[in-house]
């Protein structure tokens, strides 16, 4: 697989986020020149291993770590400031220097404390059943306000103090009542003190921020090449995931056109990133999830335990199904299957191939969230192998049963296998000649 001749690509999650997609967009991103988060927010968590150091980063485009890329962040992804510029502080403290490669949008949407308490005292009091399991960063609260139009805050206006000053006082009156009223919440936030604490990461924050669809706009008609970076999976969409254990935005293809501000044609290739086997935090359904040993031993081999709350991943085998949707909605030309390693040393794998529900077998994701917890799954069973693969560089020093496994997955979701990941290193990264 030429991943240097795919053009203007998109690397997306295809199951319920924690892929690998920031390996994938490092080992990818030598043949770009800009790297573009589109959606979500300090959420995410994307780990990246590179000259034996481990990053993990929560806002910025896995592109920072590259000294020719420009990263940039678009209007679809909202901004925790404290949270950006500690990661900024964290990076130039390990030696990497972002100097003048990072835009964020003025059209970004903020992140304010009260966004963040909210999402934890909604948790808090909702009941049985009702939990989303959120990362509790204010994601939630924070993409309502803005499409409630009356409480959002904007990158941009942090430029604009008086504005800024009488906004949050109306806002933060507001949301003090509505916190006491709805959660007996006694601690009210202080308008001054937040507007004073804003405009300050305001002045931090001024050397990044940028028109990105406009930046974006030149960037192409240069010439430059663009990767787009995708946060949480594509099971996790506010539309098309399973909804309402969704994040608040739009992690399919789909959002990279509002998300950065670009054409929607203007989009060569999608990669979709998958585990071979399924992963998902937070609360709801997960047809092929272990609660046994395997899905322990999965978890400790795949050191399953978040990125950004650390908390420990529920593990399940590969569901073709649930995945095989995401593909139908994001349309990837190649596939890259990350975590191959951790699978080694099993007798046989499982691989979920249809749904049982009520006498009938579902061959597609079912909508209603209460649909899918309520499904058993079919499975076809597969040989395992015994190697460890941590070493293999090619796809022929693969064992032949790991090689079948990988195919079937490709044949199941619908788009060939072209990179394999067997640990998570950038080394540790086999290229399929010829996906089939
Ligand atoms: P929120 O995005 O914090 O509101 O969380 C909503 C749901 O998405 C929860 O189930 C989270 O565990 C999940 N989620 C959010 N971000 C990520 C991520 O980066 N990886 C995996 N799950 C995530």
């Amino acid at each position: 697989m030429r991943f240097d001749r795919l053009g203007h690509t998109c690397v997306v999650g295809l199951q319920w986020g924690d892929e690998g997609k920031g390996k994938v967009v490092d080992v990818l991103v030598e043949h770009y020149d800009a790297v573009v988060r589109f959606s979500g927010g300090a959420n995410a968590g994307h780990t990246i291993v590179a000259h034996g150091r481990k990053f993990a980063l929560h806002q910025l485009p896995s592109g920072v770590l590259r000294d020719h890329v420009m990263s940039l962040i678009g209007c679809g992804a909202v901004i925790d400031p404290a949270v950006l510029l500690g990661e900024i502080e964290s990076l130039r403290s390990r030696g990497v220097d972002i100097g003048d490669r990072l835009r964020i949008s003025d059209r970004c949407q903020l992140v304010f404390p009260y966004h963040r308490r909210q999402d934890v005292l909604a948790e808090r009091i909702a009941p049985a059943g009702g939990k989303i399991g959120t990362t509790s960063r204010g994601i939630g609260p924070c993409y309502a306000d803005k499409v409630s139009r009356r409480w959002g805050i904007r990158l941009g206006e942090l430029y604009r103090p008086d504005r800024l000053r009488e906004r949050l006082a109306s806002i933060i009156s507001h949301k003090n009542a509505y916190l006491a009223a709805l959660y007996d919440d006694r601690d009210p936030f202080d308008a001054a003190r937040v507007t004073r604490e804003y405009l300050e990461f305001a002045e931090q924050l001024r050397p990044y921020v940028c028109d990105v669809a406009a930046e974006l706009s030149g960037l192409l008609a240069s010439g430059k090449r663009v990767l787009f970076e995708g946060a949480q999976g594509s099971l996790l969409d506010i539309d098309h995931g399973t909804y309402p254990f969704v994040t608040s935005s739009t992690t399919t293809a789909g959002g990279v056109a509002c998300g950065a501000g670009v054409p929607p044609t203007v989009l060569d290739s999608v990669v979709g990133v998958v585990k071979a086997y399924t992963t998902r935090v937070g609360e709801g359904p997960m047809p092929t999830e272990l609660k046994g040993a395997i899905g322990q031993t999965i978890r400790e081999r795949g050191h399953e335990f978040g990125t950004t709350t650390g908390r420990a991943r529920r593990c399940g085998w590969f569901d073709a199904v649930a995945t095989g949707y995401a593909a139908m909605v994001s349309g990837p030309r190649v596939l890259a299957l990350m975590h191959l390693d951790t699978l080694s040393g099993f007798d046989e794998l499982k691989l979920c191939v249809g749904y049982r529900h009520g006498g009938k077998t579902l061959n597609r994701l079912p909508a209603e969230a209460y649909t899918l917890s309520e499904v058993e799954p079919v499975y076809e069973t597969l040989p395992g192998w015994r190697e460890d693969v941590g070493k293999c560089r090619s796809w022929g020093d693969l064992p032949a049963a790991a090689r079948a496994y990988v195919e079937e997955i490709g044949k199941r979701v619908g788009a060939p296998v072209g990179l394999v990941s067997v640990g998570p290193d950038r080394a540790q990264t086999i290229i399929v000649e010829e996906p089939a």
